[in-house]
C-alpha cells in the first residue's frame, strides 16, 4: 500500500523533541536532493488540520476516550488518501510527526479495551504502517518540563499528567519490542546533534 516511495515516522512522548528531529531529517534529506513531504498527525491535511483543531483545543473533557479514536482515525484516513498516498506513490519520502502508534498509545491506554478497539479500527480503516517508525525515548518528566515551556491553546493531551505519559512511555517501549523491523528507538535525552545522528544511523540501511 505504500507505494515507491519511503514513509517514516516519528513517534514520542510529549515533549520528547520528536517534532524537531522530524524537521532536522527532512531539511537534511532535502539538501541531499531528494524529494520529501513533511507532515504531522493530527493534520497533515486541510480535512485533518480542520479535525486537529475539534480535538486538540477546547474542554479536553469534550470527547470521550471511544470517540477521539474515530476523529483521529478519520482525520488519518483524510491525510493517508490526500497527502501521503498520492506521495508515496509519487516516490517521494513521507516523514509523519506522530501516526497510528499514537492512537494506540493516547488513547488506547486510556480505559481496558479500548486499544482492541484502536487495532481492529485502524485494520478497517487504515491498513498500513510506516516503513520505519523512530521513537525518540524519554522520561516523562523532563518531557512534560519541556511541553509546559511551550506557549499556545493545544494543552489537551499534556494536561493527563505524568502517570498517563509514565505508562505510554512503557507502552511505546513494548511497541518497540513486539516490532523490531518497524521501530528503532533512540535516547531523546542527549543533546539534538547527537539524537540527529541517531536518527540518520538508524535509517542508513533504507535511506543510504
Ligand atoms: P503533537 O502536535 O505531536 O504534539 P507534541 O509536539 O506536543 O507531541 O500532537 C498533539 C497531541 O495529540 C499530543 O498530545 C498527542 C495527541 N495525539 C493523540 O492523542 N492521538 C493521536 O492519534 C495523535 C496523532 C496525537
Amino acid at each position: 500500500m505504500t507505494g515507491r516511495g519511503l514513509f517514516l515516522s516519528f513517534e514520542g512522548i510529549d515533549g520528547s523533541g520528536k517534532s524537531t528531529q522530524a524537521r532536522t531529517l527532512a531539511d537534511t534529506l532535502r539538501a541531499q536532493g531528494r524529494e520529501v513531504v513533511h507532515t504531522r498527525e493530527p493534520g497533515g491535511s486541510p480535512g485533518a488540520e480542520e479535525i486537529r483543531r475539534l480535538v486538540l483545543e477546547g474542554d479536553p473533557d469534550r470527547w470521550s476516550a471511544r470517540t477521539e479514536i474515530l476523529l483521529f482515525t478519520a482525520a488519518r484516513r483524510d491525510h493517508l488518501e490526500r497527502t501521503i498516498l498520492p506521495a508515496l506513490d509519487a516516490g517521494k519520502v513521507v516523514i509523519c510527526d506522530r501516526f497510528a502508534d499514537s492512537t494506540r498509545m493516547y488513547q488506547g491506554l486510556r480505559a481496558n479495551g479500548l486499544r482492541e478497539m484502536v487495532d481492529t479500527l485502524h485494520d478497517l480503516m487504515i491498513g498500513c504502517e510506516p516503513d520505519r517508525t523512530i521513537l525518540i525515548d524519554m522520561d516523562p518528566a523532563t518531557g512534560l518540563a519541556r511541553a509546559k515551556g511551550r506557549q499556545g491553546s493545544e494543552e489537551r493531551f499534556e494536561d493527563f499528567g505524568e502517570d498517563l505519559q509514565r505508562r505510554m512511555r512503557a507502552g511505546f517501549l513494548h511497541l518497540a519490542r513486539a516490532n523490531p523491523q518497524r521501530f528503532r528507538v533512540i535516547d531523546g535525552a542527549q543533546d539534538t546533534g547527537a539524537v540527529a545522528a541517531d536518527v540518520r544511523a538508524a535509517l542508513s540501511d533504507i535511506l543510504p
